[in-house]
């Protein structure tokens, strides 16, 4: 064995030792947990979405103007996902549409990013705003949030399109991703859903009864009831003279009628205030209810409150839906 032969040997040895010195699970503190706990994921709310109604109306209509143009060149087209990218100084960069090209993930979304990119060399969309017929699928909610988009906007919701457009796409609401933002931005995107929405959704049509459509999909879609199963009862037990005023005490029952359990219900109060009531709780003196003790009103269940006010009126409780 020769020197050279003997320094490799050691080299080798060396390259070996660090090879082996492999992830250890047992000893590492990635992700923090220990014996029988596994990693996951801490739990995030969805981002908000606002509408129309939430913006001011210099605002709204600049939105709409763009929703109208890109709705414009849908109709022009007869394409039905078309996207553009505006700078936050008014200027339109440039646009895209789905037009199933060059392959199925060409989507409106994708295919302006990509278009901007070549147009303007633009690689990263801090300062842009993106615009689409419909909201972004889960593959493009992701690439926008990738991208930074600071604000996005569009005409009809996802949910619409599955569930009542019957048109094939990801059963999930945009705003799932835009909420879980945290290991790419400090904070998420600011996401306007639904303007110009009965037009989007006259513009996408309806494909439910043309199932021999590329994009046809029969839904599968959950409806969620608006109206609150909680029925209130009232009744007066006693009213007296106490220091020179009518004093009432009321007692209620909240009655679930459906055929679930309802956990945490909240409630609006109208009329004067209370002077003492039990097995309700007022949040921070505002009109907000909720149930003082175990909050879960089991199907077909009942759960009592009573309350002394000033004067002979019940005040009205209305369940949140
Ligand atoms: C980790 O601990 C388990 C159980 O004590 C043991 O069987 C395993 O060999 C350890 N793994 C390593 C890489 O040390
Ligand atoms: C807005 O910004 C874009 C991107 O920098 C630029 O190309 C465009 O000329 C600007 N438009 C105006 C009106 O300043
Ligand atoms: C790119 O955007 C421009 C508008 O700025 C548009 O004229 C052009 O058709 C777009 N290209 C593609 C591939 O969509
Ligand atoms: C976005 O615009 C601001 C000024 O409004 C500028 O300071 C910043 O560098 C821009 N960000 C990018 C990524 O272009
Ligand atoms: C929605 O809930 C209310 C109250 O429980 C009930 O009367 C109504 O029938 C429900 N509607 C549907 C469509 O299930
Ligand atoms: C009262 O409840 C409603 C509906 O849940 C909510 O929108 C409102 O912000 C609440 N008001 C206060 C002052 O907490």
């Amino acid at each position: 064995m020769n020197k050279f032969t003997l320094l490799a040997l050691i080299l080798c040895f060396i390259g070996i030792a660090f090879a082996c010195d492999d992830f250890n699970p047992n000893t590492s503190t990635i992700g923090q947990c220990t014996g029988s706990q596994k990693v996951g994921w801490v739990p995030t709310d969805n981002a908000p979405v606002l509408t129309p109604a939430d913006l001011d109306p210099t605002e709204l209509a600049v939105h709409e103007e763009r929703m109208n143009y890109i709705l414009q060149m849908g109709t022009a087209l007869k394409r039905k996902f078309i996207a553009s990218i505006y700078h936050q100084n008014g200027t339109l960069m440039c646009t895209g549409v789905n037009m199933g090209k060059p392959n199925i993930i060409s989507h409106g979304e994708i295919v302006a990013i990509n278009n901007c990119t070549a147009m303007h060399g633009i690689t990263v969309f801090t300062n842009y705003t993106l615009y689409t017929t419909g909201e972004p699928c889960a593959m493009c909610a992701s690439a926008l949030l990738w991208a930074d988009f600071k604000t996005i906007v569009w005409g009809t919701y996802n949910a619409d399109l599955l569930c009542k457009i019957c048109m094939s796409n990801i059963p999930m609401d945009s705003a799932y991703i835009f909420g879980r933002y945290y290991g790419l931005r400090s904070t998420a995107p600011r996401v306007i859903g639904g303007v110009l929405r009965s037009q989007a959704d006259a513009f996408f049509g309806s494909y439910c009864s043309n199932p021999n459509s590329i994009y046809y999909i029969k839904p599968r879609c959950a409806c969620t009831n608006t109206t609150s199963p909680l029925k209130i009862e009232q009744t007066q037990y006693s009213s007296w003279f106490e220091g020179g005023v009518t004093k009432t005490q009321f007692g209620g029952v909240i009655t679930n009628t459906a055929q679930y359990t309802v956990t945490n219900p909240t409630f609006t109060s109208t009329g004067v205030k209370p002077t003492s009531i039990w097995g309700m709780v007022n949040e921070a003196n505002t009109d907000n209810w909720s149930l003082q003790w175990y909050p879960v009103i089991q199907a077909g269940q009942t759960y009592s409150f009573g309350y002394i006010i000033t004067g002979t009126e019940p005040i009205t409780f209305q369940p949140t839906a």
